[in-house]
């Protein structure tokens, strides 16, 4: 891609959009749905935990993970290293918000699995466990022979971006979910929480556009990310 501005000052916009888009959805489930709990009478506090795991613990640290590469002035032994782990608890996290869902699901006796949003949920989930398993063996350990690497990187970077955009569609899709089903237990669509629900979204977008415009601009030092030291 031809964009020639350092990535530097797109990493900054997506710091301050990761702690607004973090922010918001905490005043939501906690101001708006009453608060976080794993085990509770009242079930929607178990669900409250989705959206909070989803969105700052899945998309805001795999953003991260993803710009780290250019954020920081680490070696790039180091930046692999936070790579990696930022990936590694992002994957956990969302496997336990993907678990909260379930879990609110079955303890309220509704069905699992009838919306797109978790048909695709469940696909990016996946998508980003095998992404991570080939990064780790590849890159890391035993670590492919270098033409191997090589020829791997732009996949592995377009999977990467891809399933990052994914998991933003999907949390998208889920905020409209759960308007939807608020609004028919008597939220309005034109009251404050619907506004702070539908920012939130837009935040969340932006969030996502700005890390895909960090990784597709050159690093800080221009001979630290080159192909030759994968
Ligand atoms: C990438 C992020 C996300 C993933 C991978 C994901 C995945 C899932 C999955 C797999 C389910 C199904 C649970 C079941 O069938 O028992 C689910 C349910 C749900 N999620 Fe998400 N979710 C994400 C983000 C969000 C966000 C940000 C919200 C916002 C409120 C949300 C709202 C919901 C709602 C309302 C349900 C219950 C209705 C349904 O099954 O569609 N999700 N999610
Ligand atoms: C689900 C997990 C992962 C995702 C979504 C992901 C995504 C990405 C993305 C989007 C980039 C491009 C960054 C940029 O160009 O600025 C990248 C680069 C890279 N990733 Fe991953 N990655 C994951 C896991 C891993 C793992 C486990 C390793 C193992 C070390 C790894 C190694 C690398 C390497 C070596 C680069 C190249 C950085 C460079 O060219 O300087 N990734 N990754």
């Amino acid at each position: 891609m031809g964009i020639r501005v350092g990535a530097v000052p797109f990493t900054v916009v997506s710091h301050v959009l990761a702690i607004a888009a973090s922010f918001l959805v905490l005043v939501w489930c906690i101001h708006y749905r009453g608060g976080l709990a794993f085990e509770a009478t009242n079930k929607s506090l178990i669900f409250n935990i989705h959206p909070v795991l989803m969105l700052i613990g899945f998309i805001i640290l795999g953003g991260e993970a993803i710009i780290s590469y250019k954020a920081f002035p680490l070696s790039k032994e180091v930046k692999k290293v936070v790579h990696l782990t930022l990936h590694f608890f992002a994957l956990i996290l969302g496997i336990v918000g993907v678990y909260a869902a379930f879990k609110y699901h079955n303890e309220s006796s509704i069905a699992n699995l009838y919306s797109l949003h978790s048909w695709i949920g469940i696909g990016v989930i996946c998508l980003y466990g095998i992404q991570w398993i080939f990064g780790f063996v590849l890159f890391f350990y035993p670590g492919g022979v270098a033409a191997v690497r090589a020829e791997s990187l732009p996949w592995h970077v377009f999977f990467g971006l891809f399933v990052h955009i994914l998991a933003i569609a999907t949390a998208i899709l889920g905020f409209l979910e759960k308007l939807t089903f608020l609004e028919t237990g008597g939220l309005s669509k034109y009251g404050s929480e619907a506004f702070l629900v539908n920012f939130t979204a837009i935040v969340t977008v932006l969030f996502g556009g700005f890390i895909v415009l960090t990784a597709v601009s050159p690093a800080p030092v221009a001979d630290d990310f080159s192909y030759s030291a994968i």
